[in-house]
């Protein structure tokens, strides 16, 4: 990857879909990540080994897995809470997955059933039995600026659980703003204390925009170092254990804002958009990407969106 290329990690199919009212058939998820796929994205999550009553959207992850199969230079991935997510994926032959926790002990209890101390313990045998298994584990940090239950989150103990996946072996920490009320300061001031405990290559910001800020904070990400973003096609998203929350930053306003500051981001702008507008119309909402539309009505690329 050459020092003005970004990657990005398309969380969709998983942070997009698992907060949606309307569950997807697995060939309607299949034929979703096949098409971010086709647009150049080559990290995506494509679901999560959690419980179905926690999750419902996510069942079925093991079938979505399968029909993917592997595909030479594309990772797909999916979210394990503990051992019986891990092997539930490595039965499907997942070459990726990621564990989550977070920086606050509210959201922990309400995401996961158990403090971030437990979390940890939890995923420790999870990293050790996907190392032995070759398997790759990225490492989530939730509420990093703020928390849904408990409000202000301080940048040391989200600094302190990144750490803590870091050293455990995950090759990368991705720093959750899930309730999208980080600013570009706060932002910059996260990174500058990850930075004391984690490489900056190893950090990834993943910013939901619930109060219009994701693009500022991605931006004032960049700017502190960090590379590595993850994003919804259309701006799907949110999480089920934070009420409130809506989607991640669009993939299409990453895609613009890094390739208009000359950055290479491997995606085409025009099939991306044209998989937003059939993963909304499959879901009956309106598209959540302000470049999606301002280019849909400036090209009249495809047919107009749905109302
Ligand atoms: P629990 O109830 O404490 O688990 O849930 P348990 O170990 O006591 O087991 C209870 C039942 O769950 C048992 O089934 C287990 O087999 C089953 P029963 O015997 O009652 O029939 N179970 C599982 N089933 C499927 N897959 C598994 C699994 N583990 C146990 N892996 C648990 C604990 C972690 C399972 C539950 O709390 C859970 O599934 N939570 C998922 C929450 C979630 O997916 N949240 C959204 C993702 S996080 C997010 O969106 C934030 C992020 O985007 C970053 C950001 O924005 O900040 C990543
Ligand atoms: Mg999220």
């Amino acid at each position: 990857m050459s020092v003005d290329a970004v990657r990005l990690v398309e969380v969709g199919p998983r942070d997009g879909l698992q907060n949606e009212a309307r569950n997807l058939s697995v060939d309607t998820r299949v034929a979703l990540v096949e098409g971010l796929v086709a647009a150049g994205l080559r990290t995506i999550e494509a679901g999560a080994f959690v419980s179905s009553r926690w999750v419902p959207q996510m069942a079925g992850t093991d079938q979505v897995l399968r029909r993917l199969g592997q595909r030479p230079g594309v990772a797909y991935t999916a979210l394990v809470p503990n051992l019986q997510g891990l092997e539930a994926a490595l039965a499907v032959g997942c070459r990726e997955v990621a564990v989550f926790a977070a920086a606050s002990e509210a959201f922990s209890h309400k995401n996961i059933n158990c403090s971030i101390d437990e979390s940890l313990e939890r995923f420790r045998p999870v990293l050790v039995k996907a190392r032995e298994a070759g398997v790759a584990v990225r490492g989530y940090v939730s509420c990093v600026l703020g928390c849904p239950f408990s409000g202000d989150v301080s940048v040391s103990q989200a600094a302190r659980v990144a750490s803590a996946l870091y050293e455990m072996g995950c090759y990368e920490i991705s720093l959750g703003d899930t309730i999208g009320v980080g600013t570009p300061r706060a932002t910059a001031r996260l990174i500058a204390a990850c930075v004391k405990e984690v490489p900056i290559g190893a950090l990834a910001g993943h910013f939901h925009d619930t109060y219009g800020m994701a693009v500022a904070n991605v931006q004032a990400a960049l700017e502190a170092g960090v590379r590595v973003f993850d994003s919804s096609v259309s701006g799907l998203g949110g999480c089920p254990y934070s009420p409130g929350a809506t989607g991640n930053v669009a993939t299409e306003e990453l895609v613009y804002l890094l390739e208009r500051q000359g950055m290479d981001t491997g995606v085409d702008l025009e099939q991306l958009i044209e998989v937003g507008v059939f993963i909304d119309s499959q879901l009956q909402r309106t598209g959540g990407s302000r470049v999606a539309k301002a280019m849909l009505a400036r090209h009249a690329l495809i047919r107009p969106r749905m109302a």
